[in-house]
């Protein structure tokens, strides 16, 4: 068994990243916006107030999708379009702007698979402490709740948080993200408890409010493993240096566990516990019941990872990379055997059906003078990484999508627009449109159903 024909070929953005029209018809502001203004915080202070102006192009670029071929598309609200201060006061506009994302997908028979929260917290929310007040977890179970009653007649899917350990960790631990703080580790700790808690309590609210039967999932990421040979040794080693928790705490959030086994198993992992426990908030049984909301699915984010084997006295020791290993122009390197070891690790942990909520590479394109934006490396990129998922789902891994990231180019956060993930290009100075090598091959592989994968 391959690709079944119910398999989700997607694409995935988010709202700060594609959208524009950040000061448009009665939005409010969020942490991006305000981030984006400090001098310096963004490569050649760029900001995502146009974007690639998706806030009006948004037809021309689902019909594209439609082109493409694509069935799923995962796309994320920006919370202060749909209550500009957070809570409280509807904005109808903002409602409409995502009602007509929704009906257009319909239209073109594209799946909504929707993100609650792509990194964009209201900044009237961020004023009041943000993440690091408890009350953000009445804050955004009532915004799930007034997602599910505006949307959830017409979508079935909802993610809730992308990437908490990327929110935590570069916003409030290393402060190159917005809100662009560096606070005590000990907080990090207490966000995280407050995030996860919200996650939970957002989880009850869409289940509460929805229409119709939805399906919710999460969408963590974090460092991958894989083994150096099929060696038992080596795949136990892998799975281990998988789930463990980093020592070092400058970077600490940057880990699979401590995000993902309270939400699916119930629990913070153990190994955690003890290691950060002068850093620990009170947790209650209550709280981890709150948290570990039955979902439907899981999703991860999944990039890159690292190679590892079973030492002599059976330590995890890491393989160094060759000179010349390939990387992307993120500097990311290219390890496709991540995607299938990342993938049966987390199923056989978690058990869950999952899909792959965002995975693509950032190249140096450019409008070559024929007019165009050849790609060799991301095609070559994608069929790997892909192949990894084919192989995954031959061994019986329950693999239900995989959305490309990213369906075009787009404000890539501090890197501003200078990293390009997109499958279609992006000129910022006409936003023109343009296909990549890559939107081609994408569509070829779809309307295959990845048989030459
Ligand atoms: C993770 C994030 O979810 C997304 O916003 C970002 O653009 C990509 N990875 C690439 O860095």
């Amino acid at each position: 068994m391959s690709f079944s024909k119910e398999f989700i070929w997607g694409v995935a953005t988010s709202s700060y990243q594609i959208e524009g029209g950040s000061y448009e018809d009665g939005k409010g502001l969020n942490i991006w916006d305000v981030f984006c203004r400090e001098e310096g915080k963004i490569f050649d202070d760029h900001t995502g107030d146009i974007a690639c102006d998706h806030y009006h192009r948004y037809k021309e670029d689902i019909k594209a999708m439609k082109e493409m071929g694509v069935k799923g598309y995962r796309f994320s609200l920006n919370w202060a379009r749909i209550l500009p201060n957070g809570t409280g006061y509807k904005n109808q506009k903002g409602i409409d702007f995502y009602n007509n994302i929704i009906n257009e997908l319909i239209k073109n028979d594209i799946i909504p698979y929707i993100t609650l929260y792509h990194w964009e917290l209201p900044y009237e929310l961020h004023k009041k402490g943000g993440w690091l007040n408890e009350e953000i977890i009445d804050w955004f179970a009532e915004y799930a709740a007034v997602v599910a009653e505006e949307f959830s007649d017409r979508v079935k899917y909802f993610i809730t948080l992308n990437e908490p350990q990327c929110f935590v960790g570069l916003g409030y631990l290393q402060g190159n993200h917005a809100p662009g703080l560096k606070i005590q580790i000990k907080d990090t700790f207490q966000i995280i408890h407050n995030a996860l808690r919200a996650h939970g309590k957002a989880v009850i609210a869409l289940r509460e409010h929805a229409k119709k039967d939805i399906e919710i999932g999460y969408a963590p990421t974090g460092p991958m493993f894989y083994p150096a040979t099929d060696r038992e040794e080596d795949i136990n080693a892998a799975r281990e240096q998988l789930f463990s928790l980093p020592d070092d705490m400058s970077n600490w959030t940057w880990n699979v566990s401590w995000f993902s086994d309270p939400v699916f198993l119930g629990n913070y992992p153990e190994e955690g516990l003890k290691k950060y426990k002068k850093y620990l908030p009170d947790i209650t049984k209550e709280d981890m019941k709150l948290i570990s909301q039955p979902l439907d699915f899981m999703g991860e984010n999944i990039y890159n990872g690292a190679m590892v084997y079973s030492g002599l006295n059976k330590e995890i020791k890491f393989v160094n990379r060759y000179i010349g290993f390939p990387k992307t122009s993120t500097g990311w390197p290219v390890t496709p055997e991540c995607i299938y070891w990342g993938a049966k690790f987390l199923v056989e942990r978690y058990k869950l059906p999952l899909y792959i909520t965002e995975n693509g590479m950032a190249c140096h394109d450019v409008k070559s003078v024929d007019g165009r934006v050849h790609d060799p490396n991301r095609i070559d990129f994608l069929h790997r990484y892909l192949y990894g998922v084919k192989k995954a789902i031959e061994d019986g891994i329950n693999i239900a999508g995989y959305f490309e990231w990213s369906f075009m180019d787009n404000f890539e956060w501090n890197e501003g627009y200078d990293k390009r993930f997109g499958l279609i290009y992006v000129d910022y100075t006409t936003l023109e449109r343009t296909w990549k090598d890559s939107a081609y091959w994408y569509q070829k592989v779809i309307k295959e159903n990845g048989e030459n994968i």
